[in-house]
């Protein structure tokens, strides 16, 4: 099973998306682990749960910041999360209906999720990141000239 490390190359330079990314990962990363450590599907299926949830969490709070900063691309950036939620529908329903839902579940985490989220944060998230660094800079340092 393929796991994701967060590095610098996945760092968007927004700290708060930076640190949801880093948790999206650690919960991705928990279930690739149960999978490879033949967990009980019941096991399995609730850490996919607990990362559909995190997923959730995490879109809605970006979805949000773009709708308050008035980001242009909102609607496109929107619709690849959209994309990406459908495919996990996907998952959650399979994982109560069908025999080799697992198999499915790690052949998704190794051939689909770890490079949409790679190439979402590099790219998408990016894009939007800077946007909203332009929007609102860093403050100047302050200058001491007391001495
Ligand atoms: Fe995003």
């Amino acid at each position: 099973m393929q796991q994701i490390e967060w590095d610098e190359s996945l760092s968007v330079g927004v700290k708060s998306i930076d640190e949801q990314h880093k948790v999206w990962i650690e919960k991705l990363n928990t279930l690739s682990a149960a999978i490879a450590s033949c967990q009980k599907t019941r096991h399995i299926s609730r850490t996919l749960d607990f990362l559909m949830d995190y997923v959730e969490f995490h879109f809605a709070a970006e979805e949000s910041l773009m709708t308050a900063k008035n980001y242009p691309a909102f609607a496109q950036h929107k619709s690849e999360h959209h994309q990406f939620r459908m495919t996990l529908m996907d998952l959650f329903v399979l994982e109560v209906e069908e025999d080799d839902a697992v198999g499915k579940i790690a052949d998704s985490i190794n051939n689909f999720q770890i490079s949409w989220l790679r190439n979402h944060i590099q790219q998408t998230d990016r894009r939007f990141a800077n946007f909203l660094r332009a929007k609102s800079p860093a403050p100047a340092e302050a200058v001491n000239c007391s001495s």
